[in-house]
């Protein structure tokens, strides 16, 4: 057996809290039945999801009926624009250009529906351009999409801004929030999007579940008939030991208020600290050099890297992940949230990185499991890898 391996890579999944765990497994024996049915069961099982709701709808400062749960962010994000550009005549979608690939996927499915889409396009920071904004967001667009922290480069983008700019012109805006909820919630209203997504297995909370959280008025159509759950706009039979472990995952979160897109203040000083000292350490080895935004700019969690051997050639990010996996430090290469067959990563791409280097991503994400013991040892497993390379 090698060493054990360091858990590097928050943005992809985090483990359940042990108090997650545990509300789920008693409410598995306790609250499995129906939540519809009108029997002791299902009453039991119904009030256990409105307990949840009604936590959830707490931390985000909103009332339990702008709450939508869903499967997952992939799930919300495709109900937010296929379910608002519904109430529309085809027009325009804007997309940013380091989006998921759920928005993605989503935009598409407009397009071939007659919608035009546009894409907002990033700084060499991953950052949206702002001196776009009039343009975009003139006649025809009716939507636009901008994720809220993008998770390969970490960058922190302009939501409030660019959601104030949608306000003033009637545009309806949706933010995939997936990779900053992590960091704490806050009041969804402070946000100032019309749809916000976001998925519970990135802060510590079950796979499978998520929720779409609405504003007063924005209307929405369902992508799925059936028993008319979720206020008829997502039917199924809910899944409460999954809504209930996600809210208890949202407790566990600090709370912060975003008022620019800066970092989030809510989040853990430790992490912080450790991401900067891990930083610090691994930027001293030639072979590696920051992308993305500066520091304070970026998910507080966050390391991008570019690889490259010691005379300069960009290395492979897949090829550097498995053998950092085999040395016990588990993270990703740039393009690991799409298992497409491409090594480019689109965001490297869009960000004007050229071809060798836009595979040659790499992302540490740090979380609380880790201690500055674990974190120490990194650089040294790094240098190592990178070593075997030259
Ligand atoms: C920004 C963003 N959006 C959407 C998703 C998809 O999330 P889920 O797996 O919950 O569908 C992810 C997951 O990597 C993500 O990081």
């Amino acid at each position: 057996m090698g060493r054990p391996e360091l858990y590097l890579d928050a943005a992809a999944t985090t483990p359940p809290l042990p108090a997650v765990l545990a509300v789920m497994q008693q409410l598995q024996e306790t609250a499995w039945a129906n939540p519809s049915s009108l029997h002791g069961a299902g009453l039991a099982a119904a009030d256990a999801l409105e307990r949840a709701r009604w936590s959830m709808s707490e931390r985000f400062g909103v009332g339990a009926d702008q709450l939508i749960v869903t499967s997952g962010a992939t799930e919300s994000v495709h109900l937010a624009l296929l379910g608002s550009a519904a109430g529309f005549a085809p027009s325009r979608l804007v997309i940013s250009a380091v989006e998921h690939p759920a928005v993605i996927a989503a935009a598409q499915q407009l397009e071939a529906l007659g919608w035009s889409v546009a894409e907002w396009p990033v700084d060499g920071q991953g950052v949206v351009r702002l001196d776009q904004l009039d343009r975009l967001l003139s006649a025809p667009t009716r939507l636009v999409s901008l994720i809220a922290a993008q998770g390969e480069v970490g960058a922190l983008q302009p939501v409030i801004e660019v959601a104030r700019a949608c306000r003033e012109r009637g545009i309806v805006i949706h933010s995939d929030a997936t990779q900053l909820v992590p960091q704490g919630s806050f009041p969804f209203k402070q946000l100032g999007v019309d749809l916000m997504t976001l998925s519970a297995h990135k802060f510590r909370g079950p796979r499978g579940v998520g929720l779409l959280i609405r504003a007063p008025g924005v209307a929405l159509s369902s992508l799925q008939g059936g028993g008319g759950q979720e206020h008829g706009l997502r039917s199924g039979t809910e899944p409460v030991a999954l809504v209930s472990g996600m809210a208890e995952a949202l407790v566990a979160l600090p709370n912060f208020n975003p008022v620019t897109h800066h970092v989030p203040p809510g989040c853990s000083t430790q992490i912080r600290r450790q991401r900067d000292q891990l930083l610090e350490r691994l930027l001293e080895l030639p072979q590696l050099q920051l992308c993305g935004p500066a520091l304070d700019h970026r998910l507080p969690h966050h390391i991008a890297l570019l690889a490259k051997t010691a005379d300069g050639q960009p290395l492979p990010g897949r090829d550097l992940v498995r053998r950092l996996a085999a040395a016990g430090v588990a993270c990703s290469s740039g393009s690991a949230c799409s298992s497409g067959k491409s090594s480019d990563s689109a965001v490297l791409t869009a960000m004007g990185f050229p071809v060798p280097e836009r595979q040659s991503g790499l992302r540490l994400t740090l979380g609380p499991w880790l201690s500055d013991q674990d974190l120490d040892s990194v650089p040294g497993r790094f240098e190592s890898v990178l070593e075997a390379f030259s």
